[in-house]
């Protein structure tokens, strides 16, 4: 989903999860308005990842396989890999076993994205929603996600929100909001 700032891209994406209902109109899902879905059904089956996600203060780990606990050492390092976050975790003082800050603190707001994107990754919903993943970094750093996540995301529903050209060409097909 293409469109400048401003235009609705994020109020779209927080109303296909029902995180509220429109005011007029409806929202169909698989031709059934989506109020005829409980919000706990849409909750496991569409995750939204947006652009201040929230940290538990927990390890790294903990973080990543919070919607999945049983998960190994190996999915859940799988998974910050695709969401580009891995290298930058074996950076910190315990790696992996480093707790992390709810804000600021340890992870800028973009490495705390990408953490909330490996979590999302792992917990495989049926839609996964992620909003702006690459709107902190520039535009080398862009161009390597987007392939990584092209990767991560084959074989996936995935609603990509972005203002960027070069993050939306990894989607097969471009919606664009005016
Ligand atoms: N269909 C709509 N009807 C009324 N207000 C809207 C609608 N879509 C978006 N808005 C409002 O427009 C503003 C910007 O929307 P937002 O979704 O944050 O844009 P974007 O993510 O594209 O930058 C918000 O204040 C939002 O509440
Ligand atoms: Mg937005």
């Amino acid at each position: 989903m293409l469109g400048p700032s401003g235009i609705g891209k994020s109020t779209l994406g927080e109303l296909i999860g029902r995180y509220y209902d429109p005011d007029s109109g409806s929202i169909l899902l698989d031709g059934r308005d989506l109020r005829e879905y409980t919000v706990a059904s849409l909750r496991r089956s569409i995750m939204l990842v947006d652009q201040t996600p929230y940290l538990f203060q927990v390890t790294a780990r903990e973080n990543i396989s919070y919607a999945r606990p049983e998960a190994t050492q190996a999915e859940i390092e799988a998974a910050a890999k695709a969401a580009a976050i891995h290298d930058r975790i074996l950076s910190l003082p315990d790696g992996y076993d480093t707790v992390l800050a709810e804000r600021g603190q340890t992870l800028s707001a973009g490495e705390r994205q990408r953490i909330a994107i490996a979590r999302a990754l792992l917990a495989n919903p049926a839609v996964l929603i992620l909003d702006e993943p690459t709107s902190s970094l520039d535009e080398a750093n862009e161009a390597a996600i987007a392939s990584t996540l092209a990767e991560a995301l084959r074989g996936r529903t995935a609603i990509l929100i972005t203002h960027r050209a070069g993050l939306a060409r990894i989607a097969h097909q471009i919606v664009e909001l005016q």
